[in-house]
């Protein structure tokens, strides 16, 4: 359970032959600690404060400040929590609500009960599975013009791929939602203005375990009120362009339009449109950057996965660039995927307010709780996932899979992701369409060190170096 570290946390990585034990943080050893220090901990460093018993199949509850947390970390309660009794814990954290509210009002990430209930079926329309082959041009164009950028810059250029990810999936985000003719300044200030909001905001609501069930609003400082004036002006601007009849046709503002003109009762106005549209850009971009960011890391030590990759690339693709017709025959480049998002969860909690009183396996709970699913110490449960820390993307190549409700980078039930085919697709058809022309290296001495914030990322980013794999093919 949470331990309050009196020492600064070490992180390990360890490469034998075949055997890659990617960067996590030591087990907590020490002797349990003060709860307020605890949770301060956990505010800077969420990965660090798990002793190795709690990598188990158990639910676990605990005090923090007189607020009870329950940790559910086996199938069967997470199937429980998630799917069972969704309508008791439907309800997101008041820490992921108020840190979010400012920027997406009701928007689906964030709302519950009937909002969510009316709202749900209109997202999930919007980036289902079987629109995904319309995106597809989008996804393998922008992933394209990224390959003639890193070209330019030559063999053995240093990048930082959290960046160039992170510029590669707003790109093909922003022009999904808004189409092309939101811009290349205005979508970067959008970007930015994402990004800053997300670095303004604290990682823990210390008014929720301080007592108030709703968690205190946090602070509009000047700088977070700019970065959300300026995201909500550029939004509002292309839906009212849209609304006008002037807006790209079969982009996602267009189809929430169109979708609002047919059903009217949804009473969508500019604000609620504005809402989903920058959910849908928010949820959309960040998790899809931080797969591709650690499947970087995990291929520039793990040599044997990253030449069967190319392997795999070179027979269906063959000097053509990948497309989204592709993926389903991109086996390896799919279980890379899966694997990097087995041991580095984009989302690596998934945290709910119990509704009313209940009881979830033998632990009884208090109404206002907060229940964690936390996907970093499930999907690294040795009885779950053999060689749990190991990278194995083989673990995901054959026709098994892993026990249900062991495995969820994109949560499950009904809160499951809606994007998650879209997502899937886009980080195998980039992966597939940038390893076809380069390998992409760690910067030699650098030490990758895992974050958790509302996403998991690499401290400082990941420095690499960029090596074209053949000369510049048509
Ligand atoms: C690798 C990529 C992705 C991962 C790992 C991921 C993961 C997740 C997870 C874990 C949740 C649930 C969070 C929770 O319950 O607390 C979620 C929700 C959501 N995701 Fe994704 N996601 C990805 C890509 C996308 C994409 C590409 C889109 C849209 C195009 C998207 C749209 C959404 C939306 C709208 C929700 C809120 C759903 C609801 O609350 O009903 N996601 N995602």
């Amino acid at each position: 359970m949470f331990q309050w570290l009196s020492r600064p946390v070490t992180y390990r990585e360890t490469l034998e032959g075949n055997r890659f034990e990617p960067a996590r943080a030591d087990y907590y050893t020490g002797r349990p600690g003060n709860s307020l220090l605890q949770l301060l901990q956990a505010r800077t460093d969420f990965l660090s404060v798990w002793r190795k018993s709690d990598f188990a199949e158990k639910v676990s509850s605990v005090r923090i400040l007189g607020r009870q947390i329950v940790i559910v970390n086996a199938p069967s309660e997470v199937r429980y929590v998630v799917a069972k009794r969704h309508d008791n814990y439907e309800r997101k954290s008041p820490q992921m609500r108020r840190a979010l509210e400012h920027l997406l009002g009701d928007g689906l990430f964030i709302s519950d009960k009937e909002t969510w209930k009316d709202r749900r079926p209109l997202v999930s329309d919007i980036v289902h599975k079987n629109r995904v082959p319309a995106f597809g041009p989008i996804m393998s164009g922008t992933a394209g013009e990224l390959v003639q950028r890193w070209r330019s810059l030559g063999d053995g250029a240093s990048v930082n791929a959290l960046t160039e990810m992170a510029g590669l999936t707003a790109e093909i985000i922003s022009r999904s939602v808004f189409g092309n003719d939101l811009g290349e300044e205005k979508a970067a200030v959008v970007t930015d203005g994402f990004a800053r909001y997300q670095s303004l905001i604290d990682s823990v609501n210390l008014g929720y375990f301080l007592g108030a069930d709703n968690g205190l609003p946090v602070r509009r400082t000047p700088s977070l009120r700019r970065s959300v004036k300026r995201i909500h002006g550029i939004i509002d601007k292309v839906i009212e362009d849209h609304l006008a009849g002037h807006g790209e046709n079969n982009s996602m503002v267009d189809l929430l339009i169109r979708r609002q003109q047919r059903s009217p009762e949804l009473k969508l106005d500019v604000v609620a449109l504005r809402n989903e549209a920058a959910t849908i850009f928010m949820a959309g971009h960040e998790t899809t950057a931080a797969t591709l960011t650690w499947a970087w890391y995990l291929l520039s030590s793990a040599r044997w996965a990253e030449e069967a990759l190319h392997a795999e690339i070179d027979s269906v693709c063959g000097t053509r660039a990948p497309t989204v017709a592709d993926v389903p025959g991109l086996n390896w480049c799919r279980a890379i995927v899966e694997e990097t998002l087995r041991l580095y969860p984009p989302v690596p909690i998934l945290a709910r307010q119990a509704l009313k009183a209940d009881r979830i396996g033998s632990v009884d709970v208090q109404p206002a709780a907060l229940i964690m699913i936390v996907p970093w110490l499930l999907h690294r449960t040795e009885t779950l996932f053999p060689d749990a820390h190991h990278f194995r993307p083989e673990r995901f190549l054959g026709p098994e899979r892993p026990t249900p409700y062991s495995y969820i980078p994109f949560a499950a039930g009904p809160r499951v992701c809606p994007g998650l085919q879209f997502g899937l697709s886009e980080s195998i058809l980039c992966l597939a369409t940038l390893a076809q022309h380069f390998r992409v290296r760690v910067r030699e001495g650098h030490k990758v060190a895992p974050q958790c914030r509302l996403t998991l990322r690499p401290i400082g980013g990941l420095p690499v170096t960029l090596h074209p794999r053949r000369a510049a093919t048509a």
